[in-house]
């Protein structure tokens, strides 16, 4: 049997309208459509090679076990349902340049840089509607990772989730002085991921519904204020989606709490930074880390901001472009 293998990179990407609840959790559908941006420079590279000798995934640098390598595998179990060519045994390797513990899904470059490689790998099509259903079937978010610029995931109304998948609402290039700067509070893993955490949410808190009403209802405006590229809308809309997830969060039972003291430290600098004249707005996923919203030209300002409220770390970021095949 030849051997067939594939290298594909992807940027993970940051949610400003976020996805918190599933009601599928074997297909990984939605609730609520989310709006997120690519993040570059990070990147994750992925190979993926049928013919191997034995099924083997290294993720950064280290045979993985358990749950982790069962959800890669599943994933390319359905890459050979698609094909009649008996594909063998497939080794994985994928390696990020970024910090793990940031904060910032690596799942999500991931499996979109997964599910493109292992297509391409067994010489099946890629365009980025079925590369993107196939990612979403690995991590959720990951459906918003397989294009550049600006992302929206959407619900879909279909029960097989043939509908449920990411399209780009924006290129790379539409807002070049846009910047993400993660501000890494904390490296330590969180105590519930965002699987368990919204699984959780979505049965035991009282607010879910007008959690996904008004999440679904932001979209558009998002929407709107990326086209004018108007930060000072976005930046609001960005900042109470991500309180209103926390907050259904905190209603869950038992509660969830992703917030350390240092990361309500930062959030709470942040209107006193505004009043002073520099353009910073927060929005915080399923842990203590923000990524602060700005342009290039209060990037440093920024910067030193978050360092002074605590930050160990800053990770600057812009919209990155489309998950792509490379050379390996
Ligand atoms: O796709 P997952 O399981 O990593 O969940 C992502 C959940 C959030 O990051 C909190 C929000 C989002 O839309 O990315």
């Amino acid at each position: 049997m030849s051997p067939s293998r594939a290298t594909a990179r992807a940027h993970p990407n940051i949610a400003l309208v976020k996805y918190w609840g599933k009601r599928d959790a074997v297909r990984i559908l939605p609730h609520q459509s989310s709006l997120s941006v690519t993040l570059a420079p990070l990147e994750v590279v992925t190979t993926v090679e049928f013919g191997a000798p034995a099924d083997s995934v290294v993720l950064h640098g280290s045979e993985a076990r358990g749950k982790e390598r069962a959800r890669v595998l599943g994933l390319l179990e359905r890459v050979r349902s698609e094909t009649t060519r008996a594909l063998g045994p497939v080794r994985v390797d994928s390696r990020g340049n970024f910090p793990m513990a940031a904060g910032l899904a690596s799942s999500a470059a991931g499996f979109a840089a997964l599910a493109l490689a292992g297509r391409a790998a067994a010489g099946l099509s890629t365009d980025p509607a079925t590369i993107s259903r196939l990612a979403r079937e690995g991590s959720g978010s990951a459906c918003r990772s397989v294009q550049g610029g600006v992302c929206i995931w959407h619900r879909g109304s279909r029960e097989d989730g043939a509908d449920s998948v990411a399209t780009q609402a924006f290129p790379e290039g539409h807002w070049p002085e846009l910047r993400l700067l993660v501000a890494v509070l904390s490296r330590a893993e969180k105590e519930v991921g965002s699987r368990d955490g919204m699984a959780q949410t979505v049965e035991t808190s009282p607010y879910y519904a007008a959690w996904v009403k008004d999440a679904e209802a932001e979209i558009p405006r998002a929407t709107a204020a990326i086209a004018a590229r108007d930060l000072e809308a976005l930046g609001a809309l960005s900042e109470r989606n991500a309180w209103r997830m926390h907050a259904t969060a905190f209603a869950a039972d038992p509660p969830l709490c992703y917030l350390l003291p240092g990361t309500l430290a930062l959030l709470l600098a942040l209107p006193a930074a505004r009043r002073r004249g520099v353009p910073v707005w927060f929005t915080l996923d399923a842990g203590p880390n923000p990524v602060l919203l700005t342009l290039a030209s209060h990037e440093a300002e920024v910067e030193r901001l978050a360092r002074e409220a605590g930050a160990l770390e800053v990770v600057r970021c812009r919209p990155g472009g489309d998950a792509r095949l490379v050379e390996p």
